[in-house]
């Protein structure tokens, strides 16, 4: 089907950067997720590339969201928030309304993505040039955000 005006097809999912979920997960009671991520290596990945490392397309593949996802699908996304939501949740422009969030079913038919090991391993390979290994269960632990009320 063609969209005239428009180079994005209504299937296509759109990025729209941590904020947009900021507003709905950063309650304490729900475990803080955007807070939990803001102080994890992943929001500050930009800042471990110097100069014109920032632009090479060869480092910020894995440093930043923007640097792996089709660029006609960012949308509010931005390349300083690193490794974002979005990189393991998957494109949030159309499960993100909270009538679609509320069930797991809609979310995953308009994008949202539960992460298994197979999407950190995208990054956590040995293309890295610091390559530490990957052990999912210790990694994950330390990123862990959990809603304590979804447990
Ligand atoms: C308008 C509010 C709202 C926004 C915006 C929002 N969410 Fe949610 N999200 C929810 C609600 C409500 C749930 C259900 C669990 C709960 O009550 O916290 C949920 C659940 C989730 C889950 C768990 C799904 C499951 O079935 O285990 C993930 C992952 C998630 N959201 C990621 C995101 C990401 C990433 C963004 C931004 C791209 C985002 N959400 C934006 C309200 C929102
Ligand atoms: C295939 C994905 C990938 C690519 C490509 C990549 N990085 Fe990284 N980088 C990572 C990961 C993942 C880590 C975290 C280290 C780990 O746990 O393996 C990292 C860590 C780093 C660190 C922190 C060093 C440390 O000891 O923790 C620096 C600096 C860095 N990368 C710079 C770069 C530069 C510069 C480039 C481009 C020349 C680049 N990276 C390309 C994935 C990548
Ligand atoms: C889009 C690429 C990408 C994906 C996907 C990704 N990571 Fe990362 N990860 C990175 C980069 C880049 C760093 C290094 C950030 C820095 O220090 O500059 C990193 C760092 C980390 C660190 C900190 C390691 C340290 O040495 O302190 C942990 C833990 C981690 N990632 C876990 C995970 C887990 C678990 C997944 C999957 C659920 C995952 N990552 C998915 C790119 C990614
Ligand atoms: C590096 C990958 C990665 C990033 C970045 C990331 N998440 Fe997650 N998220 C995961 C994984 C993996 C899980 C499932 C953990 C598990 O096994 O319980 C998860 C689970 C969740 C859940 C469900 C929690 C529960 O217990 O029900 C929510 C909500 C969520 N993430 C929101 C977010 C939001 C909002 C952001 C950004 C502010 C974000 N995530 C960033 C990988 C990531």
């Amino acid at each position: 089907m063609m969209f005239i005006g428009s180079s994005v097809s209504a299937q296509e999912f759109e990025y729209i950067g941590a904020k947009k979920c900021k507003i709905c997960h950063n309650k304490p009671a729900k475990g803080a997720q955007y807070k939990v991520w803001l102080n994890n290596k992943h929001a500050k990945a930009m800042e471990s590339l110097k100069g014109a490392e920032k632009n090479d397309p060869k480092c910020i593949k894995c440093h930043s969201t923007v640097g792996h996802v089709d660029a006609k699908l960012v949308l509010t996304l931005t390349k300083e928030e690193g490794v974002s939501c979005e990189s393991c949740h998957g494109p949030g422009s159309k499960y993100k309304p909270n009538s679609i969030m509320k069930s797991r079913e809609k979310s995953m038919a308009k994008g949202l993505i539960l992460p298994t090991e197979k999407v950190c391993k995208k990054c956590h390979n040995e293309e890295s040039p610091h390559y530490k290994g990957f052990n999912y269960e210790e990694y994950v632990k330390m990123i862990a955000h959990d809603n304590p009320l979804t447990k």
